[in-house]
């Protein structure tokens, strides 16, 4: 397990000509219109220091963006890139290839102190298959290799859990990185009782693997969103037109089965929109032909009583459509809730830092992490796949 102190600081890193910095740029966005730049925010004091530190050393950003199959238009950072060169008041250079000549060349060409993005790196399948040749590619762009995408740190992607490999005495951890870490130690290594947790969102799939460990630390895990109908399903309840992930309804039903099974709260009610676009609430069972958009007031009142216990608070994904009203009345009745509410609480996830952003909802939380997926499994298990290679 790797402790806290034992990881590496941009403090501890020497100036070199170009350094890879991997971020999070992974935001929001519809039809390449950036909805939330929290995550960008997130990674400006790691860029403002490195520049200060060493200010002739070329910087080459390394990110992902959504969940590309092959090169997608849609999915190119390069409104990303726009919105760093407002945030940070300088230029931004941008490269449409992120391995090969052409990067190579234009991060040579480059000027001393040049920022320098790279396209999207799931446009390479190699990335998400965790490729050595690919991050080999990446490793011949620079000199010192920088981790400071904590919210994709729990992944095996080529650039976070291999390129580090191919820069063993060269590997630090940025400021975003260290202070997740540090404040995710600090709360959930023995998290004060009691702990809740609240998952929202729409894949049930993604988080299956989160639900299972999280069960087991917390003492209560209330579920929203639309994932909370796979579950509603499984325990036998009408869901009326509800999408449902009918390949993991099985799965769901084990959890609910399963010893720590009790330990999950779900809806009892929802606001549900019918064929004709009529917006309604429904009880179970919810008429053919609806589907549930957001969780319902006797939902809200439950979830509320069930947290007017709690001393430490985990919130990953919205409780329903927050992106359309009105559908999110739900997760705004509860951040105003726990508004009032004396306990740490932390929320997390890119759409959940939308939602909390969008709802005016920060002063509820104690803290806000960008991580969803990569902060429910450090906070299970304590590590991360790519911690090792920035440790001592
Ligand atoms: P995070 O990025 O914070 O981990 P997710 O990506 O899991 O969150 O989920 C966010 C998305 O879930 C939002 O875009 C929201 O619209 C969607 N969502 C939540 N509830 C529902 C619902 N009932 N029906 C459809 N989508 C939903
Ligand atoms: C996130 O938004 O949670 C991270 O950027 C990781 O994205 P992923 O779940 O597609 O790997
Ligand atoms: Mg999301």
């Amino acid at each position: 397990m790797t402790q806290l102190n034992e990881l590496k600081t941009l403090a501890k890193m020497p100036c070199e000509e170009t350094v890879l910095l991997r971020v999070d740029l992974n935001v929001p966005t519809k039809d390449g219109v950036i909805l939330d730049d929290s995550k960008i925010r997130a990674c400006l004091p790691t860029i403002e220091f490195l520049h200060a530190k060493c200010r002739d050393t070329k910087i080459v950003l390394l990110s992902h963006l959504g969940r590309p199959d092959g090169g997608d238009d849609k999915l190119s950072l390069k409104p990303v890139q726009e919105r760093l060169e407002e945030l940070l008041g300088r230029e931004v250079l941008f490269c449409k290839e992120s391995i090969g000549p052409e990067p190579k060349f234009l991060i040579h060409q480059a000027k001393p102190g040049s920022l320098i993005l790279l396209e999207n790196l799931r446009f390479y399948p190699e990335e998400k298959k965790g490729d050595f040749n690919f991050a080999k590619q990446l490793s011949e762009l620079g000199d010192v290799y920088i981790n400071d995408a904590f919210a994709v740190s729990h992944r095996n992607d080529a650039s976070v859990a291999v390129l580090p490999e191919l820069f063993p005495k060269m590997s630090f951890a940025g400021f975003l990185l260290d202070k997740e870490i540090l404040l995710l130690t600090r709360t959930f290594k023995k998290p004060e009782q009691p702990f809740i947790a609240i998952i929202g969102g729409s894949k049930l799939s993604s988080k299956l693997p989160l639900i299972e460990s999280l069960i087991e630390k917390a003492d209560t895990v209330i579920i929203g969103g639309l994932m909370a109908y796979t579950f509603l399903k499984a325990r036998g309840e009408n869901v009326g037109a509800t999408e449902v992930e009918e390949d993991f309804v099985d799965q769901a039903r084990k959890i609910l089965l399963s010893r720590d099974g009790r330990k999950i709260v779900l809806p009892v009610d929802q606001i549900v929109v019918d064929a004709d676009g009529k917006i309604f609430e429904s009880q179970f069972p919810m008429p053919e032909a609806t589907r549930a958009c957001d969780i319902g007031s006797g939902s809200v009142e439950l979830f509320k009583k069930i947290l007017s216990n709690s001393k430490t608070v985990l919130w990953n994904g919205p409780m329903g459509i927050f992106e359309q009203a009105p559908f999110e009345a739900g997760s705004k009745s509860l951040i105003q809730f726990l508004d009032g509410l004396k306990a740490t609480k932390i929320a997390g996830g890119g759409d959940t830092l939308h939602m909390v952003e969008s709802l005016q909802g920060k002063h509820a939380f104690s803290w806000l992490s960008t991580g969803g997926g990569a902060m429910v499994e450090y906070i299970t298990k304590m590590d991360l796949p790519s911690l090792k290679w920035l440790s001592e």
